[in-house]
């Protein structure tokens, strides 16, 4: 079992990529007592860069990255924690595997519709390819489990596509096939605004996402400010459907404290929500601000967390290198 993962550097790490994935990763490389061949997560600077970056902050956001990876709890003598394009093997195979696409099959990417929207001619074309480099990411080390939130399912989906289409064309079982591992009750954490839209680093406004740099007064004005109903809280999952907000503070609350639904809803049923806005405030503020204290630590240590990612892109790229060179003679590249 190999695992890889990533996160983009764009600023804002939050609440979702935490429970959705960061935690994730740090619970399944505990579990399998990993090493940094078979585990890795990377800082995928290259898909930051499918949509406008300011190079200073691109600078710094990869940095803000490592340092949550750390902070969550990714120890580096067991992970190899990396910057994408320190290992070049990424964009190369990344290359090879977008000439072995179909375009119909990016055109179908939810992501790829909802980021170009209506502008589709003037988007780069990074921003189409980027389920291909995500293939590549995976494919490189020959990964067979990416723990990753539901909005990626479709992307993991379609690097097994992608492999099985290169093995059926140049050799049977060449790539493994990766499977997506959602994990754990909050895969799909939603804005706190909205509960329709997913929580993202993107959304103009800070309100709508927990922070892992927010600090506990931040925190307790975001709940406070948190969309609600004017109903009472349900006893059982029944009584969420059509309440949107009602679902996802449930579920933050649950997940944060890593219970299920099930688990929480008889303890905070049938009471209102600023009772169990109180409650949600406590566990997020026992759990997030000692992660965003430690990353500051982290991130006042530049040269520290430099030579964690020296030796994670050498580690990785030591794999990287005879996937790479195994593609090419395939193809007739070599
Ligand atoms: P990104 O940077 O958008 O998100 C990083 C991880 O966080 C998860 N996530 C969420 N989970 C639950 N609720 C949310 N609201 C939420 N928002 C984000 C994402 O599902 C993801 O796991 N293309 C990827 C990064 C990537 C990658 C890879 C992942 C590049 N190469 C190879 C796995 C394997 C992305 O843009 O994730």
């Amino acid at each position: 079992m190999t695992i890889l993962s990533g996160i983009q550097p764009t600023s804002n790490i939050h609440l979702g990529n935490y429970l959705g994935a960061i935690r994730n990763w740090v619970s399944l490389s505990r579990a399998q007592n990993a090493t940094p061949q078979n585990s890795l997560f990377c800082v995928v600077d290259l898909h930051a860069i499918t949509v406008a970056q300011d190079p200073a902050k691109l600078r710094q956001a990869v940095l803000e990255a490592a340092a949550a990876y750390l902070a969550c709890g990714l120890d580096p003598a067991h992970n190899s924690i990396f910057v994408q394009s320190h290992v070049s093997g990424h964009a190369e195979l990344g290359w090879i595997l977008g000439c072995q696409t179909p375009l119909g099959w990016l055109y179908r990417m939810t992501q790829f519709k909802d980021k170009a929207g209506k502008d589709r001619d003037n988007s780069g074309l990074g921003l189409l390819a980027y389920p291909a480099l995500m293939a590549a990411d995976i494919l490189l080390y020959k990964a067979t489990q990416v723990p990753v939130g539901e909005d990626q399912k479709q992307h993991v989906e379609l690097t097994r596509d992608i492999a099985g289409a290169f093995n059926h064309q140049f050799g049977e079982n060449f790539f493994p096939l990766p499977e997506p591992l959602m994990m754990g009750e909050a895969t799909r954490v939603m804005s706190l605004r909205d509960g329709t839209k997913k929580m993202s680093k993107s959304d103009a406004s800070d309100q709508s996402r927990l922070n892992l740099l927010d600090d506990a007064d931040t925190i307790a004005d975001k709940i406070k400010r948190a969309k609600t109903d004017p109903d009472a809280l349900p006893s059982d999952a029944a009584g969420l459907a059509n309440r949107p907000e009602a679902r996802n503070l449930l579920t933050i609350y649950a997940a944060v404290q890593g219970k299920s639904l099930a688990d929480v809803l008889p303890e905070v049923g049938g009471g209102q929500f600023s009772g169990f806005k109180a409650k949600l405030t406590a566990a997020l503020v026992d759990h997030l601000p000692p992660i965003g204290q430690r990353m500051q630590q982290l991130l006042a240590d530049k040269a520290y967390l430099q030579q964690v990612l020296t030796t994670g892109a050498a580690n990785a790229n030591a794999i990287a290198k005879p996937t790479l060179q195994g593609v090419m003679e395939l193809m007739g590249l070599r």
